[in-house]
């Protein structure tokens, strides 16, 4: 900012943010999205000026403008950035600036308001792939305690957001996208589960009529936290369009006694010409992390689906034979393991190898696994307690609960306190004794029921911030004291997706339904958060377990490829050529990881909805890899022509089919020209005009893999 102006304009990874300084008070957000180039400061000056409101009839006479934390105080009408009270008292802050510090893409500024007696802190950046992120901090700077109810970080959205997609979900169906028109009034979404649910929305997005995954300008906010949590997204008669998003306080859970803060998750917003760009800025993000998972990611076998919970020693070493054959490369030992786990309705809290199951330790399986060369993982699901076990017997102070009773349950368990620090020193011993017991180089971390009634024994109040926090906390110190170990996070399924669990963890467990068709969808959309390799994807059996339906091992695979690969399945039972089949999956998956991992996730905004087309395409855009699934019987016949995004417009790539469907209709119909010979096209051509696609039986696909020519 230079000195004779107020106007801050901050810039980054092909973002920027505009703020002006005039008056005091927190800045106004001129401007959030586009990069505006290197402006003067004249330039500068003349984008506020264009954006000041008239005074209009029947309004305050200094019309607000929406601040970096919009208040009352400002005559700002829309939810405010910032609710509170000291038992009623100082209910609407009106904070001045007192200090700023700021580079070309970031931004701390503090604040007082010495009527409230509050001081906040904001620290504002935009990184290298343009990616905004904030945190604020309040404190209590007065004398009697203040009675924190809602801090959240506000966005501007440009006038044309005139379309909201969020995702709603549940067990076995996470990521259900929804549309609809953004009207005047406030479109919030909630999450009171104590994890951020099945149904919950990853990003808020709004954006053009129509926007898709190509095209349309859209913008959108995440909280990277795994609590309780709010987005909205609001539109004011005054023509303020933004979008919000804070961590979801329950009644007194945030109390600040003198001198104590609160610090918010960290809101991350992007935008895009599209969402495959929009998500893109978030994949860079969190590959550009120093903690990001720097290995190939291995190719993983859960014996969930293989065997639940018959824990047969015998059983599940031939397990490990027949994943090593194909050519697994990690063995995680899922639910079942520990004491009085005979089934889901007891033992859980109990973190001890059952002597029954187990007579001889995990060892026996251990060994084999790693003189396989395969890497060995656990699962555990560690809030938890059942209280059918020692542990709920002997403590049912540590379980979370309102004060006098329990909490209904959700699969037959409660929840643990993680804020108690007995209950929290239990769990880091017991894990901490088994990883150092055992060549454990995986967690695979379970949470299988949302928090209701989830308060703390000793203070009596709500505690899911305290156990995010501690959660976390833990999380951090098990692998500071174990490097090198892996945590996979996963919570029914796909129940706690978000980028402040991924701050702790490695990979993110999907969804519990591994059929692929259903898979389709719910990967599509997790994946606007999670980029390929830190999403959990499994080939199961032949019939799905959660729907019944049965698919071939082709459609099976190649849904999971585009994923961090995994096998959920009883190979034990495959024949000679179906292992091989298996095996020729996991080797193409292993040829291209790197593809997969470090390129661009693109999805192709098909006319027919019966399709899905999706790839990515190598950072330097000479590699490319699509899946074309025909999801169900199309109205056209044959479907037409599959155009490909996310190539260089000028390059010329060869085109091919590297899979071809097993199945698929042949009477009638000619051989599809272009697949059995060379074809060289340019990305535009791709791009706009495409190829045709192959006619295939429903819940098929083909595998195409472009190269630069
Ligand atoms: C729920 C998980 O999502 C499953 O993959 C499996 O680990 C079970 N829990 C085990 O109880």
């Amino acid at each position: 900012m230079h000195h004779d102006s107020t106007v801050l304009h901050l810039r980054n990874g092909g973002t920027s943010v505009i703020l002006d300084f005039d008056g005091g008070g927190f800045p106004a957000v001129v401007h959030w999205g586009e990069d505006q180039g290197d402006l003067s400061t004249d330039e500068a000056q003349a984008i506020v000026v264009a954006s000041l409101p008239q005074r209009v009839s029947g309004g305050l006479d200094e019309p607000a403008r929406l601040t970096v934390l919009p208040q009352e105080s400002e005559g700002w009408q829309g939810t405010p950035g910032l609710r509170g009270s000291r038992h009623g008292r100082s209910f609407s802050p009106n904070f001045c600036v007192t200090g700023m510090e700021s580079g070309p893409s970031e931004l701390v500024l503090l604040a007082i308001d010495a009527d409230a007696g509050l001081t906040l802190r904001l620290g504002l950046d935009i990184d290298s792939a343009g990616v905004l992120s904030q945190v604020l901090t309040l404190t209590n700077a007065g004398l009697d305690d203040y009675q924190l109810e809602d801090l959240c970080l506000t966005v501007p959205l440009p006038g044309t957001a005139a379309e909201i997609l969020d995702t709603s979900g549940r067990h076995l169906r996470e990521r259900t996208p929804q549309r609809h028109s953004f009207t005047i009034g406030r479109h919030e979404r909630e999450s009171r589960k104590g994890r951020p649910g099945a149904d919950a929305t990853l990003l808020l997005c709004a954006g053009a009529p129509g926007f898709g995954f190509e095209a349309g300008l859209v913008h959108a906010v995440h909280l990277a936290w795994s609590g309780n949590h709010r987005l909205a997204a609001e539109k004011l008669v005054t023509g303020s369009v933004f979008l919000q998003a804070g961590e979801l306080l329950a009644p007194g859970e945030i109390q600040l006694g003198p001198g104590q803060s609160y610090t918010t998750p960290t809101v991350i917003a992007s935008w895009g010409h599209g969402l495959n760009e929009l998500s893109g800025r978030i994949h860079s993000r969190l590959r550009a992390r120093p903690t990001h998972p720097a290995t190939p990611r291995p190719v993983t076998l859960n014996t969930w689906e293989a065997v639940y919970f018959d824990h047969d020693l015998d059983r599940l070493l031939g397990l490990a034979d027949a994943a090593a054959r194909v050519g697994v490369e990690r063995y995680v030992l899922d639910d079942g393991w520990f004491r009085g786990r005979r089934d889901d309705t007891s033992g859980l809290g109990d973190w001890y190898v059952d002597d029954d199951v187990w007579p001889d330790g995990l060892s026996p399986l251990i060994e084999r696994v790693t003189g396989l060369g395969m890497q060995f993982g656990l699962w555990v699901e560690p809030e938890m307690v059942n209280p059918d076990s020692e542990l709920a017997r002997a403590h049912p102070e540590w379980i979370l609960q309102p004060g006098g009773r329990f909490p209904v349950e959700g699969r037959q368990q409660q929840v643990l306190d993680l804020s108690h620090p007995d209950a929290y020193g239990y769990i880091l011993e017991r894990l901490d004794a088994l990883l150092s017991e055992y060549p454990i180089r995986y967690l695979k971390w379970d949470h299988n029921r949302d928090l209701v009634d989830a308060g703390s024994t000793r203070t009596g109040r709500a505690a899911v911030h305290e156990n995010v926090v501690a959660l976390y906390d833990l999380l951090d110190e098990l692998k500071a004291r174990h490097p090198g170990l892996e945590i996979e996070s996963c919570a029914s399924g796909g129940a706690r997706v978000d980028l402040g669990i991924l701050d702790h963890t490695d990979r993110i467990w999907t969804s519990d339904c591994i059929d692929p068709i259903e898979r389709l969808t719910i990967q599509k959309y997790t994946g606007l958060l999670v980029p390929y390799d830190l999403m959990g994807a499994h080939i199961g059996g032949p019939v799905s377990h959660s729907t019944g339906r049965r698919h071939d091992l082709s459609l099976r695979a190649g849904v999971a490829v585009l994923g961090h690969l995994g096998i959920e399945w009883d190979i034990t039972t495959l024949t000679e050529s179906e292992s091989a089949e298996l095996a020729v999956w996991i080797d193409l998956y292993k040829s291209r990881r790197h593809l997969f991992h470090t390129g661009t996730a693109v999805h192709v905004d098909h006319p027919d909805p019966a399709v899905d087309l999706r790839g990515v395409v190598s950072s330097d855009q000479r590699t490319a890899l699509f899946v074309f699934t025909q999801v169900r019987a199309s109205s056209f016949y044959p479907v037409g022509p599959l155009r490909f995004a996310g190539l260089d417009d000028e390059s010329r790539y060869q085109v091919r089919m590297l899979v071809e469907s097993s199945t698929g209709p042949d009477a009638g119909q000619s051989p599809l020209s272009w697949s059995h010979q060379p074809l060289t096209l340019t990305g535009r051509a791709l791009r706009t005009i495409g190829v045709q696609g192959p006619v295939l039986f429903p819940e098929h696909l083909v595998i195409i893999e472009i190269t630069s020519a």
